[in-house]
């Protein structure tokens, strides 16, 4: 997990199409995945990176106001600052506690900004409780394809599981 940070935190070269780009660490909770994302994040900006940190939940409540008739909230608003930013980091992406939370229209939502982010090369660094297979089966393969990868070398980031 150190080392798969100190990578993305000094990545100088632009990806390559076929490269990985991102990272995803992956673990229960407690063990540092938040601080460390955070250091990544931090180190990007100093070196004068565009950044942006979200929580999970906290997009999909804004995705969820963007729903209402009255809102000031717009969905394609959120998708082009998440999808377009140079640096992402989503934190906390997926709990098996707030599975409910994942319907077909947040799913929409995560796949438009990850196929954003994929397309256009963008680095992405996400933390999450859920093992790859747990990932898998909450988001769908559209999402699992272009983060993780199904074929293999076929996702944009780097899966990591602290041993
Ligand atoms: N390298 C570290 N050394 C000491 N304490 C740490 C370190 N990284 C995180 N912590 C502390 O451990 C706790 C859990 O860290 P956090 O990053 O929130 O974990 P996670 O995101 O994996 O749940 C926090 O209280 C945090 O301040
Ligand atoms: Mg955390």
């Amino acid at each position: 997990m150190y080392d798969a940070c100190r990578w993305l935190a000094s990545n100088e070269t632009l990806p390559e199409p076929d490269g990985k780009f991102g990272l995803v660490l992956s673990g229960p909770v407690g063990i540092g995945k938040s601080s460390l994302a955070a250091c990544v994040l931090m180190e990007r900006a100093r070196r004068g990176q565009g950044v942006m940190f979200i929580d999970f939940n906290d997009l999909l409540n804004k995705a969820r106001k963007s729903q209402r008739p009255d809102t000031e909230v717009h969905y394609d608003e959120i998708v082009s600052a998440a999808g377009d930013i140079p640096f992402l980091l989503v934190d906390d992406m997926g709990d098996m506690a707030r599975r409910a939370d994942i319907t077909d229209f947040t799913r929409e939502l995560v796949y438009d900004i990850i196929r954003k982010r994929f397309d256009f090369l963008r680095e992405t660094l996400i933390t999450t409780n859920l093992t790859a297979e747990q990932f898998r089966e909450m988001f769908d393969d559209r999402i699992y394809r272009r983060v993780h990868g199904i074929e293999e070398d076929d996702g944009m980031c780097f899966w990591v599981e602290p041993t």
